[in-house]
């Protein structure tokens, strides 16, 4: 079938389940590995390519399993005006038809600040400037993509701006009526750095418009009194919080339109990963048992 980004409806898309996140550069968790975990453990593999479209020995084995795949995309600096977005996402756009992806995903973030590349994700600025940017920039590459593209709320250590990421991603998603992916460990990240309370501001979220949730590990680091919630997956072990936990929980019943638990798990050992995925299928049960 082919998309049509003027007919889509992202209530269509079908139900994919629980999934496993992953960075094919990374050498733990060994994808093969993974792909041979499966068994039950996972339904689909959500995977980064460390920004560049490269199609490697372990990509090829992906698409060899036959699970069905997403694609992370982080080379669009969808949150900044841009010089070039044209040739950035037709590179793009010919890897995601090559995985036959069925949705990509982009970070509300940028990485190019004037002309140079930074080589870590800035957040998008919180202000109206920047989400008519980003609306704009969004409508132009959806409509020249072959799959629906989702914008996820990033990982913040500082805040510039005074619209909460949740109103930022929640009017973002309503202006081009579309869908967007909450990371539980990055909306806990602003939470954090902005001095708010774990919910603070959560009943404004437009629930019915997330179509996927990501769960992974993280740190916390103090520095001159400074606390942050550091985004690290599964490189300090694979924990994973309580309060990542907590959101879950609060808000697998409220988002009803929801296709997939996503596990980014790089960086994880092979048997924390496997835990990790029992006791997350085991938490999404309610989710995982209602049929799309
Ligand atoms: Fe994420």
């Amino acid at each position: 079938m082919t998309f049509d980004p003027k007919t889509f409806d992202f209530k269509q898309l079908p139900k994919m389940g629980l999934g496993v996140g992953l960075d094919i550069h990374d050498t733990q968790p060994n994808i093969p590995n993974v792909l041979r975990l499966n068994n039950g453990h996972f339904d689909y593999l959500e995977f980064y390519t460390s920004n560049r479209t490269s199609m490697t020995d372990h990509v090829k084995q992906m698409v060899d399993s036959n699970l069905p795949l997403l694609y992370h995309n982080e080379i669009l600096d969808v949150c900044c005006p841009i010089d070039g977005l044209e040739e950035a996402q037709s590179m793009v756009v010919e890897y995601v038809k090559v995985l036959n992806a069925k949705w990509c995903i982009e970070e509300a973030a940028f990485r190019s600040v004037g002309d140079k590349r930074c080589d870590f994700m800035i957040p998008a600025l919180l202000t109206e400037e920047s989400l008519k940017t980003t609306i704009e920039n969004l409508q132009f590459i959806q409509s020249h993509f072959p799959c629906p593209v989702f914008l996820e709320n990033p990982p913040f250590q500082f805040v510039y701006g005074g619209i909460h990421i949740v109103d930022f991603m929640s009017r973002l998603a309503q202006e081009l009526d579309t869908a967007f992916v909450l990371d539980l460990g990055h909306l806990w990240s602003y939470q954090v750095a902005a001095g708010l309370p774990w919910d603070a501001n959560l009943d404004n979220l437009a629930s019915d418009r997330i179509i996927e949730i990501h769960v992974a590990g993280g740190t916390w680091m103090e520095k001159n009194g400074v606390q942050a919630y550091i985004d690290s997956h599964g490189h300090d072990n694979g924990v994973i919080f309580e309060e990542t936990y907590r959101y879950l929980d609060y808000m697998l019943p409220r988002t009803k339109n929801l296709k997939g638990v996503t596990y980014e798990a790089e960086g994880t050992p092979d048997d924390v990963l496997l835990q990790n995925l029992v006791d997350l299928r085991a938490r999404c049960q309610s989710f995982l048992e209602v049929k799309a």
